[in-house]
């Protein structure tokens, strides 16, 4: 069974390569993750711009790779696998990823595997916190993503329970901070503000908590929407913006509301682990509140530090050693990348 597996990620702005050894018991040790990020040149537009980001991974990826070896003391020819993110993501984003993995697995005449970027994400955890039990609830909350998912079998068997139905928790967080005069990405900046605001502050919506609104999806483009309005209205009096408040009453509605339902899925479906993935789930807020309600309905919590939360090669190869365990067949060279790749 292949041992040393490189994992390749393009799907959005961050060029990462991964490399894990997978053990005789199944646990995934991480020996390198390295990432460049083209973040930099996007915040002048305040999001991501495709172009920007296909022409970055395609400058990107060989010197990652080359970093990732030189950290991991490896040499290409100790790989015995390569994963590559398949999707979801950015169409020409993800194209320079899967070019450069068919590459060197076609160079190197070694098996390839086309992963899932969603569960990816999952998948990081088992690096930092051993393996999954067999069933668990995993949150995942990102600049592209907001989704509820049920894990049965990490390298086959997720159920999606629920998902944003317009804005994803961090797209909120961006475009909060715009309206705040805060940099992009903005969730950084947020959760920094909001530690010096008070969360009661405002009282901002919850969307879809209605008794008729679907248990597990979410809606945030009312809330920012509700903050731009608040924001609006004290300047048209003349008034100062008390920033940290309107940051720490946001972020306050997004933390109750995120989990709010994780709680209620995981009782309603029996399950008593909760994973938290993302670049969101670096949210100093979202963390504590998590925590405390967890700890009441007595859920294990597991969350990544925030360097394997956003995106990274390191999930990928994760994922792409419980995908080699589980016996799943390689990928043929001429598969192609899938933009909108379900989970
Ligand atoms: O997972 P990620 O790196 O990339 C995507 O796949 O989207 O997530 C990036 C998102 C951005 O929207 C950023 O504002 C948000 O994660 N983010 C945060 C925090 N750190 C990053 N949101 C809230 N609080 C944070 N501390
Ligand atoms: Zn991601």
């Amino acid at each position: 069974m292949p041992r040393i597996i490189m994992g390749i990620e393009s799907s959005c702005d961050e060029t990462g390569v991964g490399l894990v050894r997978l053990h005789d018991d199944n646990t995934v040790e991480l020996l390198a993750d390295e990432v460049a990020s083209s973040v930099d040149q996007h915040a002048r537009f305040g999001g991501v711009v495709p172009e920007v980001a296909s022409r970055a991974h395609l400058e990107a990826m060989v010197p990652t790779v080359e970093r990732a070896f030189a950290k991991a003391g490896l040499k290409l020819s100790d790989v015995d696998a390569i994963a590559v993110t398949a999707g979801p993501g950015l169409a020409g984003a993800l194209l320079v990823g899967v070019a450069a993995a068919k590459a060197y697995a076609a160079a190197l005449d070694i098996p390839l595997y086309g992963v899932n970027h969603l569960a990816g994400h999952i998948a990081v955890d088992t690096l930092q916190h051993g393996p999954l039990p067999e069933r668990c609830l995993a949150l995942l909350v990102s600049g592209g993503h907001t989704q509820l998912l049920l894990v049965d079998d990490i390298a086959s068997e997720i159920t999606e329970l629920g998902s944003t139905v317009d804005d994803a928790a961090g797209e909120a967080y961006d475009k909060v901070a715009r309206v705040l005069g805060l940099p992009y990405p903005g969730g950084p900046p947020i959760d920094k503000a909001a530690k010096n605001g008070d969360g009661a502050a405002i009282a901002f919506p919850r969307g879809m908590t209605g008794p008729r609104d679907a248990k597990f999806d979410f809606s945030f483009s009312g809330l920012k929407t509700a903050v731009a309005r608040w924001v609006e209205g004290a300047e048209r009096r003349g008034e100062d913006i008390p920033v940290d408040d309107v940051a720490a009453s946001f972020q306050e509605a997004v933390a109750d509301v995120l989990t709010m339902k994780a709680i209620r899925a995981a009782k309603e479906h029996g399950v008593d682990t909760l994973v938290i993935s993302g670049g969101v789930a670096a949210n100093s807020r979202l963390s504590e509140l998590a925590a405390e309600r967890c700890a009441e309905a007595g859920i294990t919590l597991r969350v990544p530090r925030p360097r394997l939360c956003t995106d990274n090669g390191a999930m990928i190869a994760a994922l792409g050693a419980h995908v080699v365990a589980a016996g799943r067949p390689r990928a043929s060279l001429d598969f192609s990348a899938n933009p909108a790749l379900p989970v």
